[in-house]
């Protein structure tokens, strides 16, 4: 069975595009990062993926407006022209409509910084801190219209220390975010966790 293509969505720094871009570069990895699509032009993870090598494509939103399904539209149509298999979103802060989740539906990924359901939208490690939760983490879920809600593939926390500050929160997790999304894209791509699986579903 051949490699999956994966495209990466991002709007920023894109490290954790970066640590799906090493984890592809296993021989026995099941996906490959055929594409990384940013909104935001002056997005730093566009230099970075072209100087792995990967194709990059800047779908900048303004021009659109506030017409979200033309921009929409634009991005699935740069999908296609690069064979896309899997969508994975990262750092990509755009929310997306159900035009564009259900044509991608089962094979769109999202990385949020907080174990899901807790804390979902933004801010999510000064919300950790001031609900004083013992355990805070990452989470990689199918993406479903309603934000941050999707069946969960991945999970892993760590463990909030009294001297923990956003900052140093942030970067804890962020080393989960990295060793959680390249094991669950492989869980995707190797058709072991689908939509119905993670919802809890029987795959009879
Ligand atoms: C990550 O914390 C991700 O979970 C969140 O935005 C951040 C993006 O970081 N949604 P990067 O661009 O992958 O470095």
């Amino acid at each position: 069975m051949g490699k999956k293509r994966v495209a990466v969505l991002i709007s920023g720094r894109g490290s954790n595009m970066v640590a799906l871009i090493e984890a592809a570069k296993a021989s026995d990895y099941p996906a490959e990062i055929a594409l990384v699509v940013s909104n935001r032009p002056e997005a730093s993870g566009l230099t970075r993926a072209a100087s792995a090598g990967i194709a990059t494509a800047i779908i900048d939103h303004r021009p659109f407006g506030d017409d979200r399904g033309a921009f929409e539209r634009a991005l699935d149509a740069q999908l296609r022209a690069h064979q896309i298999d899997l969508v994975c979103l990262a750092g990509f802060m755009r929310l997306l409509t159900p035009w564009f989740v259900n044509k991608w539906t089962g094979r769109l990924l999202n990385i949020h910084p907080a174990l899901l359901p807790q804390f979902k939208g933004l801010h999510t490690h000064r919300r950790a801190l001031e609900a004083g939760v013992k355990r805070h983490g990452a989470t990689v879920h199918f993406v479903v219209s309603e934000m941050d809600s999707g069946p969960i593939v991945m999970q892993d926390s760590v463990l909030v220390g009294a001297g923990d500050t956003e900052a140093t929160l942030a970067e804890r997790v962020l080393e989960v975010e990295h060793r959680i999304y390249p094991q669950a894209l492989r869980l995707v791509a190797e058709g072991r966790a689908t939509l119905a699986s993670a919802a809890g579903e029987d795959a009879t």
